[in-house]
């Protein structure tokens, strides 16, 4: 089960680069795969990592899981828009891609600092 978390930790982390490296460092206000598929796989590593911290010992604490949550599917709320106006030739919406990428990067921050 170790090996297990840990290996949900690292596409943890490696979902945050990638929402966090395209949509602030690297291509500002436009809708990637790195972007879109990082998105989705925070949503699905966050549940599942949060379904096995509580399923051990250790108090969890469940707020600050429940604003990960909804900050999450916000992320992936303002990336599938902005995919969705790009596949519909309706241009970039380039601040839903910005958006992402800040509430990420507010994620990021509770996550460490809460
Ligand atoms: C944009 C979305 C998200 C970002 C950027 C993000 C970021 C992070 C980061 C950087 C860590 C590592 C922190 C550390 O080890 O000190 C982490 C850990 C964690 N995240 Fe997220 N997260 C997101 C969404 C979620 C969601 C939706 C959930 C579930 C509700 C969640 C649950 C967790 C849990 C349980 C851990 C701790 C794993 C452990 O150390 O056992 N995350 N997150």
């Amino acid at each position: 089960m170790d090996l297990v978390h840990d290996l949900l930790v690292l596409l943890h982390i490696l979902g945050m680069a990638a929402i966090v490296g395209s949509a602030v460092f690297v291509a500002r206000g436009r809708v990637t795969p790195a972007l879109l598929w990082g998105a989705r796989a925070q949503v699905v590593t966050g549940i599942l990592l949060a379904g096995l911290v509580s399923a051990g010992d250790d108090p969890v604490d469940t707020t600050k899981l429940g604003v990960k949550l909804v900050v999450a599917v916000a992320v992936t709320a303002c990336v599938e828009i902005a995919n969705g106006g790009r596949r519909r030739g309706k241009g970039e919406r380039a601040r839903l891609v910005t958006a992402a990428g800040v509430l990420a990067v507010l994620n990021t921050a509770v996550a460490v600092l809460w």
